[in-house]
């Protein structure tokens, strides 16, 4: 049987990708992010995951708002990234483990989860950032299965929806007949907003309550709805709500390994989370 090995939780902000095109790493702006980065990585060395269970929202490159499933679980060979508008690089296509794709999407939908199935589908920065991150010497050598979550427009999934659909998710890994190890990667978050009157928005206590929340007791946070997530932790701060999901996977008990949070990167409130089961 497949076995989660952890949950890796990290913002996806878009300049990012630049800074690494740039190789700023260094730099005094870029350095807080990419210094929470090295234990990471070094878990990652050891733990040598096969599959990564990507948790994200799209951005407009597979749907648009004219079409957009609360859930959407790829279910291709293989992902290519493509250019969103932000000048950053595209990345080497990332292969896809399609018989995870299909246990987790056959149980997700046996659960009564009515998940949309997508047999090709492009990866945004909100994966491709995050794979940089991980392994920044290589192309990221696991087999990705992304998980996409409406975090983008009304109506939204709730944050208890969100942890009961990845709940689902852990037990149709659990049950996968593979012995793969998976480690699931929850992107975007923390508290930002983008545009409108709050842009610019950032709420650092109420990060640290979800930092802290998510580690044993994420059903503090499925005592918001979204709307008062959307209050709290700005427009785009929904994101958590792939954390959440990503959470729901990881299941049980849980213990942080690492947490790193820094502001502002552009206009977010940046974090990096690890969590292993107890
Ligand atoms: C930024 C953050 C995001 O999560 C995103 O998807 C795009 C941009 C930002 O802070 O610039
Ligand atoms: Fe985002």
């Amino acid at each position: 049987m497949a076995e989660i090995i952890g949950q890796i939780s990290t913002s996806h902000v878009p300049a990012i990708g630049g800074a690494i095109a740039k190789r700023l790493q260094q730099d005094p702006y870029w350095k807080p992010l990419f210094d929470g980065f090295p234990p990471v990585r070094e878990w990652l060395a050891k733990q040598r995951p096969d599959v990564a269970v990507v948790v994200s929202n799209d951005h407009g490159l597979n749907f648009f708002l004219d079409k957009m499933p609360t859930f959407a679980i790829g279910a291709a060979p293989a992902y290519t990234s493509a250019d969103e508008g932000w000048g950053i690089p595209i990345i080497e296509p990332v292969p896809g483990d399609q018989d995870a794709s299909w246990a987790i999407i056959e149980g997700a939908v046996a659960d009564e989860f009515d998940v949309t199935t997508c047999q090709e589908m492009l990866i945004d920065h909100a994966i491709t950032v995050p794979l940089q991150l991980l392994w920044p010497d290589q192309r990221a050598p696991v087999r990705i299965v992304p998980v996409s979550i409406n975090t983008v427009q009304h109506p939204v999934p709730s944050p208890a929806r969100c942890l009961k659909f990845g709940q689902s998710i852990g037990r149709a890994i659990a049950r996968w007949r593979s012995d793969a190890k998976v480690v699931i990667v929850s992107t975007g978050g923390l508290s930002h907003q983008l545009d409108g009157e709050r842009a610019g928005f950032i709420n650092p206590e109420f990060d640290a309550l979800c930092l802290d929340a998510l580690i044993n007791d994420p059903i503090r946070l499925t005592q918001y709805t979204a709307r008062e997530i959307v209050e709290l932790s700005g427009t785009q701060g929904l994101e958590i709500l792939n954390w959440i999901t990503g959470r729901g996977i990881l299941g049980g008990r849980a213990h942080e390994v690492v947490r790193k949070y820094h502001v502002p990167i552009s206009n977010t409130a940046s974090a990096v989370q690890l969590l292993a089961p107890n």
